[in-house]
């Protein structure tokens, strides 16, 4: 796999993307966007990949959707282009994917990296949704993702001012889930990718396409949908295999069927 704006390294069960336009800071720009979109797809249909990261460098994960592009363009061009569609495809990857973040995770960078299901924080992260000092607003989630991480008066907050939230407030208001020193960051996300690739890839891929549900449909819905796949998971062998090796006292040795 060769890719312009990104690096994609194979550690299978876990394979590791890494934003890489390092001069403009990781700005993502169309092209990176679509590179980004076709990996993320390309690994979901790989059986070999269980579990994904998504990273930047030490300097920054991302600042942001490209402005340099965007600066000139009017209100049709930006719905023709529709370049935030392409954010959008990365919810729709079955796979967990964990972000490791150091540096700037800004604009769509940080909306980048709350599409991501488990966030790893280095020390040096800075996560904001500065669109408000350049005239726009967050346009790849951040209102209505932050607002459901960070309940309304936070989200007001953070959104309204643009001002930077570091490691260890992005812990403490459940943004991150780990804050660790820059050059433990991808370490310590390949440890948590290494653990999800232990478990059952069925129930892992349900319990991120049940947890998701949670954000999309009130309590009931998502109570029968988790009830569905509870139930449908009594159809693998990966449930025989656990509860068996449960009862043996064994390690369970979990095939994906
Ligand atoms: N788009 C395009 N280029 C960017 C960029 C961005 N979002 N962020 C940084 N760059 C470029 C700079 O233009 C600069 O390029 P040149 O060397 O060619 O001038 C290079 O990256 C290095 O940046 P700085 O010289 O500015 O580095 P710094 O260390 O002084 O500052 C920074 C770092 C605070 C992150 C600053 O670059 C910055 O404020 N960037 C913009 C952040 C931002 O506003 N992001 C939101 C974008 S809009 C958006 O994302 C909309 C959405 O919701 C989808």
């Amino acid at each position: 796999m060769s890719f312009q704006n990104l690096l994609v390294l194979r550690e299978d069960p876990v394979a590791i993307v890494q934003l890489n336009r390092p001069k403009v800071l990781n700005a993502l720009n169309l092209a990176l966007m679509q590179e980004l979109v076709e990996v993320l797809h390309q690994l979901d249909h790989d059986e070999k990949v269980r579990c994904l990261i998504l990273t930047g460098d030490e300097k920054a994960f991302a600042a942001g959707a490209d402005i340099r592009e965007m600066a000139e363009a009017g209100p049709i061009e930006m719905l023709q282009r529709n370049t935030i569609a392409l954010w959008d495809q990365v919810q729709a990857i079955s796979k967990p994917i964990v972000a490791a973040v150091s540096g700037y995770a800004l604009g769509g960078g940080c909306e980048l990296a709350l599409l991501c299901d488990i966030i790893v924080a280095s020390e040096t992260a800075r996560f904001a949704q500065p669109e408000i000092n350049i005239g726009v607003i967050p346009g790849a989630g951040g209102t209505q993702r932050l607002a459901r991480t960070l309940g309304k008066h936070r989200a007001m907050e953070f959104i309204l001012t643009g001002r930077p939230m570091l490691a260890q407030e992005a812990l403490a208001v459940g943004l991150a889930c780990r804050v660790v020193p820059p050059e433990a960051c991808l370490d310590e996300a390949r440890k948590l990718a290494g653990e999800i690739c232990q478990r059952s890839p069925l129930a892992v891929k349900l319990a991120k396409e049940a947890i998701l549900k949670a954000f999309e449909t009130g309590l009931q819905d998502g109570l029968d949908f988790e009830r569905k796949c509870f139930y449908l998971l009594f159809g693998s062998e990966d449930q025989k295999e656990g509860m068996k090796a449960f009862l043996e006292k064994r390690k369970a040795e979990f095939r994906g069927k």
